[in-house]
């Protein structure tokens, strides 16, 4: 593997805690920073690529002919850019990609196989945004990245469901250290239950050091994503709230251990 390839899923069982919200922003702000990202939309919603502007109209070639042809659509075929240095793989009809990879007896290597040639492409890093719940597909995607982000949304029951992923990550009999961040999301400082949770989350984590600096509720965050916008195009506070984030993602190494 070219040793500058970091590959990382933004994962978390739970749907609307912000995982398309931060693969978005991650990505993009990576790319402000000068690293060449590719973002790859892995849920049937597409919001990462409606985040970007991106709608089904703009595109008719997607991850769904490379997963499930025999090679005669190529990534590069696929791939929009999106902003400078950060291009998109936009998806359609994922739920058809997941019913085939059921009955596929190992999925270990397929996205392995179905995105060779990728390393090729010059990209320092790939975030890959992925639907809730346990899938076929992200099981794939598990094998696939060196790393996870998990967003959990600062609220009792999601901080409760935060040790799923690595129920999720034994299962496929994967490394719990691929967990790599855990971004706190939605976070309301104002409010001793956020505390709380936010307190929670510390805790669990406690050994790890892997909990980031919270991301706090921001009405510019989602008015932004409703526009097809980042933050960073849209509004300079809020996008602060994506800075020290980004700053950790870019010194990691992603690397397996
Ligand atoms: N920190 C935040 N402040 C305000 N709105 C947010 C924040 N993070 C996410 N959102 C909004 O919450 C909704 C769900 O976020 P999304 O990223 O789509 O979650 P998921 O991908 O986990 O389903 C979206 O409308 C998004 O704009
Ligand atoms: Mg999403």
């Amino acid at each position: 593997m070219d040793e500058r390839l970091r590959k990382f899923a933004v994962l978390n069982n739970k749907g609307g805690v912000g995982k398309s919200t931060l693969a978005v922003h991650l990505a993009h702000g990576l790319a402000l920073r000068g690293e060449r990202v590719l973002l790859i939309d892995m849920d049937g919603q597409n919001d990462a690529s409606l985040f970007l502007g991106f709608s089904s109209e703009d595109y008719d070639k997607s991850l769904y002919e490379i997963l499930m042809g025999r090679g005669e659509v190529g990534l590069s075929d696929c791939i929009l850019p999106a902003r400078e240095r950060l291009d998109l793989l936009p998806s359609a009809r994922l739920d058809r990609v997941n019913a085939a990879l059921y009955r596929e007896p190992d999925v270990s290597r397929f996205l392995h196989e179905k995105f060779r040639g990728l390393e090729e492409l010059g990209y320092d890093r790939v975030i890959v945004d992925c639907g809730p719940q346990r899938s076929r597909i992200n099981d794939a995607v598990l094998y696939f990245v060196d790393g996870v982000i998990v967003p959990v949304q600062v609220e009792a029951a999601a901080v409760r469901a935060v040790g799923n992923i690595y129920e999720y990550l034994s299962d496929l009999g994967l490394d719990a250290g691929m967990v790599r961040m855990v971004v706190p999301n939605m976070y309301d400082q104002r409010t001793s239950e956020g505390k709380e949770n936010l307190e929670f989350i510390r805790e669990f984590f406690a050994d790890a050091d892997i909990v980031t600096e919270p991301i706090q509720r921001r009405v510019r965050i989602t008015e932004s994503g409703k526009l097809g916008k980042t933050v960073y195009e849209y509004d300079r506070e809020a996008s602060r709230q994506f800075e020290q984030i980004v700053e950790r993602l870019a010194r990691s190494n992603g690397k397996k251990k």
